[in-house]
C-alpha cells in the first residue's frame, strides 16, 4: 500500500495548490498500475498488486519517486504549493474478488494503514518512507537508507541504483557460466575492433540474466569502456522511450538528483563533446529529458519528424562516443519494451556493424511472457 500525505499552510490560497497536486497523485497512482483506496481532501491511499501485475512493491516505489518529483516540480514552477510526504508498506492481506471489484479485508487494511501514518509521521517533506516488511522487496533496485530505529526499523528511500547489484550479489558467489562470460567477453573484443555486436541472452525468470550481467560488468573494471545500462519495467509497455532514458542519462552522465538546469547543461556539453550541433540537436534531447521544454518549436512539427530527428540524435550521439570510447549498452528485460524504444533499437542495430558498440539485451523467455507477433 502507498499513502501520500500533501502538507500545506492552512491558508485558504493554499487550497488550489493542494487540490492540484492531488490530481497529480491520482494521476501518477493511475500510470504505475495501482488503485485508489481512499482519499481525502490533502491525500490519499493506493494499494499495488490487487491484479495480477507482477512487481507490485517496485511499481508503488517508483510511484512514490513520481508523485515527489512531480509535487516539488509543480512547487517550483508555480513558486508556491504543499509538500509531499510518502510512505509504502507491504503485507499479506485477505481480498474479496467480485465481478464489479476487489475489496480489501478491513483488519488487514487497517492495520496496514495505522503503520503508513506512522511512517508519515516519522518521514521528512519530499522523501518516501519504506516500511521494514517493504524494504527487502527493493534492495535490488533502489537505494535505501535506514532511519533512526527507536521507534521501530524504517527506510527512506534515496534514489534508484544506477544498476542493479542487490545483497544476493554481494553476498552469494557466483557459480558456473563461465562459457557465457567468455562468449560475452569475445564479442566485446570484435566490437572493441570495431565490429559492433549484438548478444541476446534469454532464459526464464531468475534463472541468472541479469546476474551474468552484473558479473560481466565487474570483470570490466580498469578497462577503457564506456558502460551504459536500459531497464525495461513491467509497468512500462505504455510508456516511449524509458529504457532509452536510462541510457541516454547514463550517456550524459545525468543522476538522479541533478536539477533540470544541471540535466541540460550536462546534455549539451555531451553533444558538444560529441562534436554534434548543438542549434540542431540540443533541442530534441532536452525534449525527451523534459527540460527546457520548446513548446512551440514542437507543437509546429509532426510527431513523427520530431521522432525521425530524435532518433538521428542519439544514434549520432551514440555512434560519436563509441568513436571516442567503445561502448557497452546492456538493455534488460526486453519483454517489457515500448514499442518506440524498441524501434529505436532497430534503427540503433542497423548503425552497430560499423561501430565499437556491444549491445546485449536480455529478455525473459517462458510461456506466459511470450509477446505476440
Ligand atoms: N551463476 C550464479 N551463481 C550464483 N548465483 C546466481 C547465479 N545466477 C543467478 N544467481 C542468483 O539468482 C538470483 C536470480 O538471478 P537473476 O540474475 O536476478 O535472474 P534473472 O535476471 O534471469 O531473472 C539472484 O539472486 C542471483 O544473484
Ligand atoms: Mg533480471
Amino acid at each position: 500500500m502507498l499513502r501520500a500525505a500533501l502538507v500545506a499552510p492552512p491558508a485558504p490560497e493554499a487550497l488550489l495548490e493542494t487540490s492540484r497536486a492531488l490530481e497529480l497523485l491520482l494521476d501518477k497512482i493511475g500510470s504505475f498500475g495501482g488503485t485508489i483506496e481512499g482519499r481525502g481532501p490533502t491525500g490519499i491511499a493506493a494499494v499495488f498488486g490487487l491484479d495480477l501485475t507482477e512487481d507490485a512493491p517496485n511499481r508503488a516505489a517508483h510511484a512514490a519517486m513520481a508523485i515527489v518529483k512531480a509535487v516539488t516540480r509543480a512547487r517550483r514552477e508555480a513558486g508556491t504549493g504543499p509538500e509531499i510526504k510518502v510512505a509504502l508498506h507491504t503485507s499479506q492481506m485477505l481480498v474479496g474478488q467480485s465481478a464489479a471489484a476487489s475489496e480489501l479485508d478491513l483488519e488487514g487494511k487497517q492495520a496496514a494503514l495505522l503503520v503508513l501514518k506512522t511512517l508519515i509521521e516519522r518521514g521528512a517533506a519530499d522523501t518516501v518512507m519504506v516500511s521494514d516488511a517493504t524494504a527487502p522487496f527493493l534492495a535490488r533496485g533502489l537505494e535505501l537508507r535506514s532511519e533512526d530505529a527507536t521507534h521501530g526499523r524504517a527506510f527512506s528511500l534515496v534514489r534508484r541504483r544506477r544498476s542493479g547489484p542487490g545483497e544476493a550479489e554481494r553476498v552469494s558467489t557466483f557459480v558456473g557460466r563461465h562459457h557465457e562470460l567468455e562468449l560475452l567477453r569475445s564479442r566485446l573484443e570484435s566490437a572493441m575492433r570495431g565490429r559492433g555486436q549484438i548478444v541476446g541472452v534469454s532464459g526464464e525468470a531468475g534463472i541468472g540474466k541479469s546476474r551474468l550481467i552484473f558479473e560481466f560488468r565487474e570483470s570490466l573494471a580498469g578497462k577503457p569502456l564506456m558502460y551504459v545500462e536500459g531497464q525495461c519495467r513491467s509497468y512500462g509497455l505504455t510508456t516511449p522511450y524509458l529504457p532509452v532514458l536510462d541510457v541516454l542519462r547514463a550517456l550524459c552522465g545525468i543522476t538522479d538528483g541533478d536539477t533540470p538546469g544541471e540535466i541540460a547543461d550536462k546534455a549539451r556539453t555531451s553533444l558538444l563533446e560529441a562534436d554534434l550541433d548543438l542549434l540542431e540537436t540540443a533541442p530534441y534531447l532536452l525534449h525527451l529529458l523534459d527540460v527546457e521544454r520548446d513548446v512551440a518549436r514542437f507543437a509546429a512539427l509532426a510527431p513523427e519528424v520530431t521522432k525521425a530527428r530524435l532518433f538521428e540524435t542519439l544514434r549520432q550521439l551514440v555512434l560519436k562516443k563509441s568513436r571516442q570510447t567503445p561502448l557497452i549498452i546492456v538493455i534488460e528485460d526486453l519483454h517489457w519494451i515500448d514499442s518506440t524504444s524498441e524501434e529505436y533499437l532497430s534503427a540503433l542495430a542497423e548503425m552497430l556493424p560499423g561501430a565499437p558498440v556491444l549491445l546485449v539485451c536480455t529478455h525473459r523467455c517462458s510461456q506466459r511472457h511470450r509477446r505476440q507477433g
